[in-house]
């Protein structure tokens, strides 16, 4: 007999039964659009609406719908205008906002930095912050892992990045990140209205700011470095910078563009990574009989393969576990597009200028593709098992040309982190832990993740 509990399902909005006011819709879209998909749009194959507020949307769960949109008919789609505003404040040219010929020379030029070599080469920059890491730990108490986690791939963004050689005062970099997306990746309701761009957004003129600072940093650091690099070439270190500053050339990328990218890099590696990790310990712990057959596994791998670059093929019980919170909490809950041409597929036609959705984070838990959407069950990323989920019914990292560039770094981190983490500690759910999912620029747990840690 099966002495398994019934699987964990952890916390998320219910599918509205009704459809929102428009009021009501302007409000969740700013405080948390998470709540704002009703019944059909976890039901249906699509959703198309013609008259709202935005103009039209079209919500597309089908995954040949969704491959038609990211893969095949890819060239027909640029970035949604409301994703590019918002983002492209900050990130300018860098490849998660780029367009056109310059996303394409640049996602070339970019291609070598994240071959498997360079990727593996960081394994080690990773473990040795994860170790470092943990000796907050030591004192038995409560912490809050949501933000420890953020912390935790900062310290190894900043090791691989610039290994920690950032100009500016120690720890002004990390603190100026956070309130820079705090105040400047947030939808305004003028963006969602499609309002001019010249009428000012009042709730990002607070990161204007911010962001000058942010960028002398970096501008700061890149001249660091490049007078490093002249001065003795030899012995700079092998980061992302000296990669990314060696990835400039004619066919390669311009000066402004490496700082872009440097800005990218930390907008879309680190908080995402971080949130994925915080999840995962949260669902364990609230799933214990999951829990055990990892630590086992982390043990036995820890004991006989010290290279850490070999540890994400290892441990595939841990991964799976790691895989299942992507799924139910994807930290880019929704990859957004607008057709360039309109256009007709199977029937459903997609009107000129319509927001199309890939929401994850619906597709995720889509009533009709998946078994116990909502449950906790890493059983479904299991050797076996994962070949029967459909390439286009889980999109954490996207798809198609613009997929992240980013996945594998982010999978070996995150099997690094975890293998660290709870070799030594077991991370348990207090009674203050009530997180309540809540889209920012990720899937961050409002309430954090207060946890109890202690060693084992
Ligand atoms: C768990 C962690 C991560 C998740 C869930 C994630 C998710 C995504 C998704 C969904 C996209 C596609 C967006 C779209 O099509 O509109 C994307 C693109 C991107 N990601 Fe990641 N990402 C993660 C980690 C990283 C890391 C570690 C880096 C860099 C070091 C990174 C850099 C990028 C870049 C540069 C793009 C733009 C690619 C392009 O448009 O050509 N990401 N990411």
């Amino acid at each position: 007999m099966d002495s398994k509990p019934s699987p964990f399902v952890p916390p998320a909005p219910r599918p509205r039964t009704s459809p929102p006011s428009t009021l009501e819709m302007m409000r969740i879209v700013y405080r948390n659009p998470l709540e704002l998909w009703g019944e059909p749009s976890y039901n249906e194959p699509w959703i198309c609406v013609r008259g709202g507020v935005g103009g039209p949307l079209v919500v597309a769960n089908d995954p040949a719908l969704i491959r038609h949109v990211l893969v095949d008919n890819a060239k027909n789609y640029k970035m949604a205008t409301v994703r590019q505003k918002i983002l492209r404040p900050i990130l300018r040219d860098g490849l998660l906002t780029a367009e056109g010929e310059v996303w394409k020379r640049s996602r070339k030029a970019m291609a070598p930095v994240f071959t498997p070599r360079h990727i593996f080469g960081f394994a080690a920059p990773m473990l040795k912050c994860a170790r470092q890491f943990t000796g907050r730990y030591e004192d038995g108490k409560v912490h809050d892992i949501a933000r420890d986690m953020t912390e935790l791939t900062y310290d190894i963004l900043a090791e691989t990045l610039f290994s920690g050689e950032i100009a500016g005062e120690p720890g002004s970099f990390s603190h100026q990140i956070d309130r820079l997306f705090e105040t400047m990746g947030r939808v305004d309701p003028l963006d969602l209205l499609r309002a001019p761009d010249w009428l000012p957004r009042l709730t990002r003129i607070r990161g204007r700011r911010t962001m000058a600072y942010f960028r002398k940093i970096v501008t700061d650091t890149m001249a660091m470095r490049e007078e490093r690099l002249q001065r003795d070439p030899d012995h700079a270190p092998q980061d992302f910078l000296t990669l990314l500053l060696r990835a400039r050339g004619p066919d390669g990328l311009t000066r402004g563009e490496v700082e872009d990218n440097i800005i990218t890099f930390i907008g879309a590696g680190h908080e995402t990574t971080a949130r994925a990790l915080g999840w995962t310990l949260y669902c364990l712990a609230e799933a214990p009989w999951e829990r055990e057959p990892i630590e086992r596994e982390i043990d036995a791998v820890l004991a006989r393969e010290p290279d850490p670059a070999k540890w994400l093929d290892a441990m595939p019980l841990t991964r799976a576990a790691f895989e299942e919170a992507l799924r139910l909490y994807p930290p880019a809950p929704s990859i957004n597009r607008e057709p360039i041409e309109p256009e007709t597929f199977n029937g459903l036609s997609i009107p000129p200028r319509a927001a199309v959705l890939v929401m994850p984070w619906v597709v995720h838990r889509h009533r009709k593709l998946w078994k116990d959407p909502d449950a906790f069950i890493p059983a479904r990323f299991h050797p076996g098992n994962r070949d029967k989920i459909d390439r286009f019914q889980y999109l954490p990292f996207g798809a198609g040309p613009r997929v992240c560039i980013g996945a594998s770094f982010a999978m070996q981190e995150a099997i690094i982190a975890l293998a660290v983490l709870m070799s030594r500690f077991r991370f348990d759910t207090t009674a203050e832990t009530k997180p309540w999912p809540v889209q920012k620029l990720t899937t961050q747990p409002e309430g954090g993740l207060p946890m109890q840690v202690t060693a084992r």
